[in-house]
């Protein structure tokens, strides 16, 4: 844990990388790629994040392989070609004062969705689509795709997309790579006993369910550079009867600790249609804090945190060492700007900007990826 004063505006130290402050950009698919590629969209869209103060942008879960797709428009990792244009990103956001994360992800029995805003029934392999996979052959839930169950030789493939993925992004300049194993994706999938009914040694028992998601996750620590951080983001509980719950979500921090992750991004739910959310400000701040406590690792708090005096009183209060915004990012691309403000906290501005600001605040500094 950090010895910092703890504050919305304080840096935090993870390996080499000190965040200029609390605040990311929680990631958030776009669907306006195609075959994976970002676009100006992903390089205005996170760019002016980066402008906004964020201390650290996260891309939206990137497909590690084309099946591993949510849907055709997501950010993918998978070819060479693609790791350009990211590049592009991450020296804006260095350029700007801030980290560049990359979520890692495989959507399993989730794949082959159209575009969110499209009706949600599974795109037919004649129209594009593609065959999903998962731990056992269970769909999701009307309109998705019967998946196929992993054999040995699909996970091996895909623990080496993770793996192949890391590279590319650590070439395109990626500060942090979090591995996506929340919201009912792949790696939750092999989690939770709901989805996950195979007989092997990957189902069954707690040890069993987190076995394949334990082998991509320190494959990609393996893969990342010792001095940069990994985080794993997780959904603590599936909320539904006889899912995934907190003790578990606890139980497998402190694996992850121990496999050299350095910090859990605290989401819940996402693995079956049945859950039944309590929603409302904060509501998964109680999670982030327990496993911080429980598991003794740094966590990110996320979900309905929108008021910068809620989110100082997270890291203040020690529930969590690291706050991500989604919606309220989309409604506030200067939200850190604006809550400095209202915090009475002095954070510099882009220089373009600084007249807009004047006599307030310094000047903002570039920052740079530590070396080894
Ligand atoms: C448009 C949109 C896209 C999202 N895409 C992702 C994603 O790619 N990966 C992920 O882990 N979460 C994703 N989420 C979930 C958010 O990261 C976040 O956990 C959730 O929206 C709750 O935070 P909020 O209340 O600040 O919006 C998405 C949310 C939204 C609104």
């Amino acid at each position: 844990m950090t010895a910092q004063t703890n504050h919305l505006f304080a840096p935090l130290q993870l390996r080499a990388l000190s965040l200029p402050n609390r605040i990311a950009v929680s990631s958030m698919c776009e669907y306006s790629s195609t075959d994976g590629f970002a676009d100006d969209w992903h390089f205005v869209h996170l760019g002016s994040r980066a402008i906004g103060g964020a201390g650290l942008v996260m891309t939206e879960a990137t497909a590690v392989s084309p099946e591993g797709r949510i849907s055709p428009g997501d950010l993918g990792l998978w070819k060479n070609e693609h790791i350009a244009q990211l590049a592009r990103i991450t020296a804006f956001l260095h350029r700007h004062g801030s980290f560049a994360g990359i979520q890692l992800a495989h959507a399993g029995r989730k794949a082959s969705m159209p575009l969110a805003w499209l009706e949600q029934t599974a795109v037919p392999l004649e129209d594009g689509g593609w065959q999903p996979v998962a731990p056992s052959a269970i769909p999701y839930g009307d309109g998705y795709a019967a998946p196929l169950a992993l054999d040995r030789a699909g996970m091996d493939k895909i623990v080496a997309d993770f793996i192949a993925a890391a590279h590319r992004a650590i070439t395109a300049g990626f500060d942090i790579a979090e591995v996506h194993a929340a919201h009912g994706y792949l790696l939750h999938q092999f989690l939770s006993p709901l989805s996950n009914q195979r007989t092997d040694e990957y189902g069954g028992s707690f040890e069993n369910r987190v076995r394949f998601p334990l082998e991509v996750i320190r494959a990609v620590r393996a893969a990342w550079p010792q001095h940069l951080p990994v985080f794993v983001r997780i959904s603590a509980t599936d909320w539904v009867e006889g899912g995934w719950n907190l003790d578990e979500s606890v139980a497998f921090a402190k694996l992850l600790k121990n496999s050299a992750v350095d910090l859990i991004d605290v989401s819940t739910g996402g693995l079956h249609p049945a859950q039944k959310i309590p929603v409302g400000p904060g509501y998964q701040v109680p999670h982030a804090e327990t496993i911080r406590r429980e598991a003794n690792i740094p966590t990110g708090a996320v979900g309905m945190i929108t008021r910068p005096v809620q989110a100082d009183q997270i890291i203040r209060e020690g529930q969590a060492d690291l706050v991500l915004l989604a919606r309220e990012f989309l409604r506030d691309p200067y939200w850190p700007l604006h809550a400095a403000v209202e915090l009475k906290q002095e954070i510099s501005w882009p220089v373009q900007y600084a007249r807009s600001a004047a006599g307030r605040v310094p000047a903002r500094q570039p920052v740079t990826t530590p070396s080894a």
